[in-house]
């Protein structure tokens, strides 16, 4: 099955002030404009998805305008309004110009205590949304428990939990899910998944999908992307996104660099 790649990028916490943001807005929205005609209806050309901190959203909406770049948010609450300080809704995100919302993302799990349960309620609110905003969920096992040979296991058990209880035919009709495989050990550490380890990891997340899905056809299945994240560079992306079950990738650090981000681009295109 003929999938569209997508080539994300999560800024993470970076950078650190707004004029560099804008700087780095504006050198994405020029690399991708004029030298690479991408458009989010070119049903051959990769998606390209920005994650920028939310303090830069508007300014990311203003200068990727036409630019063919969608973005989004790293995170959502859990909540569509109320007495939540400090909290965001997915409401807000696709009313000020969000696609996609990242969840379950392996910082957000170890460094602030988020659940599969926590997780899975914001899948769930996100798809209560209209179908312009998609979820991007993030799943990956530590290097122990690589090591210790529960790769499978613990995939199965995150798109599991994190996606318990939500409707496989809303999600699959819109296409509204894409799993991001992010092994911890990958992560920020120069280390990438070799193109065969991700194959093997990307095919357990297949196998998990449609025990997860009941009801889901195996075509259903098929179509749902899944990408590649964790140390990801122009150098190795091609390598990794080769591979039979690899739609793209998520791309931390190389992200900040526009023109990193353009190479990794054309080896996925
Ligand atoms: O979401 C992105 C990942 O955490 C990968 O980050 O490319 O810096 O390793 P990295």
């Amino acid at each position: 099955y003929l999938r569209r790649p997508i080539v994300a990028g999560n800024w993470k916490l970076n950078p650190p002030t707004r004029p560099d943001a804008i700087a780095l807005l504006r050198l994405l929205a020029a690399n991708f404009v004029n030298h690479r005609a991408t458009t989010t209806d070119d049903a051959s050309a990769p998606e390209v998805v920005i994650f920028p901190p939310l303090p830069y959203l508007s300014d990311a909406v203003r200068i990727l305008e036409g630019s063919g770049i969608q973005i989004g948010a790293q995170n959502a609450g859990i909540h569509e309004k109320g007495a939540y300080t400090g909290e965001v809704s997915p409401s807000m995100l696709l009313s000020s110009g969000c696609s996609y919302v990242l969840l379950g993302h392996s910082e957000r799990r170890s460094l602030f205590g988020e659940t599969n349960e926590r997780i899975n309620a914001a899948v769930r609110r996100c798809l209560d949304q209209p179908a312009g905003l998609k979820v991007m969920l993030c799943v990956g096992e530590t290097l122990e428990e690589y090591e210790d040979g529960r790769m499978e296991e613990v995939i199965d058990e995150q798109i599991r939990g994190c996606l318990d209880g939500v409707d496989a035919t809303a999600l699959l009709r819109d296409d509204r899910v894409v799993v991001a495989y992010e092994p911890v050990w990958a992560i920020g550490t120069g280390l990438s998944a070799t193109p065969l380890q991700a194959q093997v990891a990307h095919v357990a997340v297949r196998n998990s999908l449609s025990r997860v899905l009941v009801g889901a056809s195996a075509e259903d299945v098929e179509r749902v992307r899944v990408l590649y994240g964790g140390s990801v560079s122009p150098e190795t992306a091609y390598g990794v996104g080769s591979m039979a079950d690899v739609d793209g990738a998520l791309v931390g650090g190389a992200s900040l660099n526009a023109d990193s981000f353009a190479r990794i681009y054309d080896g996925a295109a």
